[in-house]
């Protein structure tokens, strides 16, 4: 039975990108990275560069943060930190191997004057593992963020917190496993979550899209949304079929390299909600 797909209308929106510049899989902190797997980081620098002016073609506004030598997971710019309302939480890593990259993203805020800006005790991966809706922010826990950090961020932004448990290493951040779609509508993977956070979810968004363990393992759920168009990785064909019958325009992109790290569209892409 198909139902007519609701209207849908695109925001225009500001993101943070880190060109990969000193890109490689050097050491693996999640089960996708594979040091030994060669990267093309030329073609990880061209299929970047089309994400990004797929961005500006559909009207938001790219900044981007000088990427570090010595940082090679710093093209991921979710985790960088999580902005709402011009408030800056700074992102703690859990890895050595990306340590520095929390004070260099935190210094790129400082810089373009931001003033409310936090550097946070507790380990938090950015947007990685915070995703906010209109009504909530959801936080993963798990693998990496700490869970003392999703009160770390409710405290700081005033908006109620939902902790989510992930339990599969292959969706170590909540944005491999879930998608705000637009306000409060949201896709994921059930599988990826415990059973007590899973009845969370369900409870919190009867309405979502349940997506399926093959739509996830291409990175489906990594996608990027203005409430119209879903950026996506363009392996995940089926999954962008249910977003049409639901209004949406899913724009499939190739980030075949980035890939070889562990993420896609969205840990690409920090919203600067301000
Ligand atoms: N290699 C990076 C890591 O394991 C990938 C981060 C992907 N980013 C994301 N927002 N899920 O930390």
């Amino acid at each position: 039975m198909s139902r007519t797909p609701r209207s849908r209308t695109a925001k225009s929106r500001r993101y943070l990108m880190c060109r990969p510049t000193h890109f490689e899989v050097a050491y693996a902190i999640n089960p996708w990275m594979d040091p030994s797997k060669p990267v093309d980081r030329e073609l990880a620098v061209t299929q970047w560069e089309v994400l990004a002016d797929l961005f500006k073609s559909l009207g938001h506004q790219v900044e981007q943060i000088s990427p570090l030598p010595g940082c090679p997971d710093m093209v991921y710019a979710a985790n960088g930190a999580t902005v709402i309302d011009n408030r800056v939480l700074g992102a703690r890593f859990r890895n050595p191997e990306r340590a520095a990259e929390g004070p260099a993203y935190l210094e790129w805020f400082r810089a373009e004057g931001y003033r409310q800006t936090l550097e946070p005790t507790h380990v938090n991966e950015g947007e990685g593992d915070l995703l906010v809706t209109d009504t909530c922010v959801l936080a993963g826990t798990g693998f990496r963020s700490a869970h003392e950090a999703h009160a770390e961020a409710q405290e700081f932004f005033g908006r109620p917190v939902v902790s989510l448990t992930l339990v599969d290493p292959h969706f170590y951040h909540l944005d491999t496993a879930l998608t705000v779609l637009d306000g409060d509508e949201i896709m994921y993977f059930p599988e990826a979550f415990s059973a007590g956070s899973r009845a969370v979810l369900e409870r919190l968004f009867p309405d979502a899209v349940l997506v399926s363990r093959a739509d996830a393992e291409v990175f489906g759920l990594n996608s990027v949304s203005d409430g119209l168009h879903v950026v996506m990785p363009q392996t995940a064909a089926a999954l962008a079929a249910r977003l049409r019958a639901r209004g949406f325009e899913p724009i499939g992109v190739d980030l075949s390299e980035l890939r070889k790290g562990g993420g896609s569209v969205k840990c690409c892409t920090l919203e600067l909600r301000d």
